[in-house]
């Protein structure tokens, strides 16, 4: 009987796992899965470094109510996560010599007899897990990333708290360019998807946001900055995400992808602001947020969306749903399937309302 055809009662130990870049809020849906899984009679595995705690048979451990107490508010994964790629393809050393890594992985899910599993991961980690699924693994996956551009959900967990810190920093930047009358350029995470700078930037009142999904004229930029001087605001802020590319460029790479590794973005910030020092006359200078938005306690938004993911993604594992996502669709969680998620991502659509609203409110885009 392939595994996609387990009933609810079959369903009796559930892995865990967490792939690729870190997120706020990761520890509260392993928490909410341990607990949900619990208290419905079910025992709970944690597996370590995402898809790798299925290589070996000792990168696991049962996770019991008590294990996860107090990491609701806790940073990071308890299970730690790796993000590198797709290990697909990449064969493995065994005893017995080289292997494929799915048909390794699928080995030790029946090692460990294991019925059903949480893979709590972004887009990539997604797309392995529908591959996984397709090899007939009963799983659900949970969409994490503080970019928030996985398709078919609202809201991934982390966005808010990444928008939360990124935010703060605005207001503290505020005071300093006010005082020392300069450009302060943020340069924030977001490699496709430009939510995390729109959504600072307008809540911390910025006055420009410069996003991957609409080429920049930095000419338009500091048009408005000495348009700003010119009425007396002798200060500026620009948010700008890591993956925003100036009108006919490409995107400012920190390291080429390799070895399984994506490209490292990163570098805009101080280009934009070298450009806006030349440009203006005025004194400028870059913070780039970085890892930090990466970590923290989640806030309330977050702490709640994680529990609720978690939650659902057992009763859908229970009910027997897999090859699934939760998915926010306010005010509900749903179930999405894996097959209309993988190869896609949630742009910032140009039209959308927060777009309008700040260049409503002055703010530029660039364009
Ligand atoms: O996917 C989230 C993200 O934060 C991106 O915005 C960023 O480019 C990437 O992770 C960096 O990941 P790392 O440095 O951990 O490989």
């Amino acid at each position: 009987m392939p595994e996609s055809s387990k009933s609810s009662s079959e369903i009796r130990r559930i892995g865990i796992l967490t792939g690729g870049g870190d997120a706020p809020g990761l520890n509260a849906v392993i928490r909410a899965v341990v607990k949900a899984a619990t208290n419905a009679g079910r025992e709970a595995i944690g597996l370590e470094d995402s898809f790798d705690g299925l290589i070996e048979l000792d990168r696991w451990r049962k996770l019991t109510p008590r294990d996860v107490t107090g990491i609701l508010r806790i940073g990071g994964t308890i299970l730690g996560t790796v993000n590198r790629g797709n290990p697909f393809h990449a064969p493995i050393a065994t005893s017995g010599g080289t292997m494929g890594y799915a048909t390794r992985c699928i080995e030790v899910f029946h090692q460990l007899e294991l019925d059903g599993l949480v893979v709590i991961g972004g887009d990539g980690t997604l797309a392995i897990a529908h591959e996984f699924h397709k090899l007939g693994l009963p799983l659900v996956g949970v969409p994490k990333t503080i970019d928030n551009d996985i398709v078919e959900t609202t809201n991934t967990f982390g966005f808010d708290t990444a928008v939360s810190f990124a935010t703060d920093a605005i207001d503290r930047l505020h005071t300093t360019a006010q005082s020392h009358h300069r450009v302060m350029v943020v340069e924030v995470m977001g490699r496709y998807a430009g939510w995390i700078a729109l959504y600072a930037g307008v809540a911390g009142g910025a006055d420009a946001i410069l996003i991957p999904e609409i080429p920049f004229d930095v000419q338009k930029v500091a048009q408005h900055i000495r348009a700003r001087e010119a009425y007396g605001a002798r200060f500026s802020i620009v948010v700008v995400a890591e993956g925003a590319t100036p009108l006919g460029a490409g995107v400012t790479l920190q390291k080429a992808a390799n070895g399984g590794y994506v490209e490292r973005l990163g570098g805009i910030g101080a280009q934009v602001t070298a450009d806006l020092e030349r440009l203006t006359g005025k004194e400028a200078r870059t913070v780039v947020l970085g890892h930090l938005q990466r970590g923290g306690s989640p806030t309330s938004f977050d702490r709640m969306l994680a529990t609720r993911f978690g939650a659902r993604a057992v009763e859908l594992l229970l009910d027997a749903q897999f090859g699934t996502m939760v998915a926010f669709h306010p005010p509900e969680i749903v179930a999405v399937p894996l097959e209309k998620v993988v190869g896609r991502t949630r742009n910032v659509p140009v039209d959308f309302d927060v777009v309008r609203a700040a260049r409503a409110m002055g703010i530029t885009l660039g364009d």
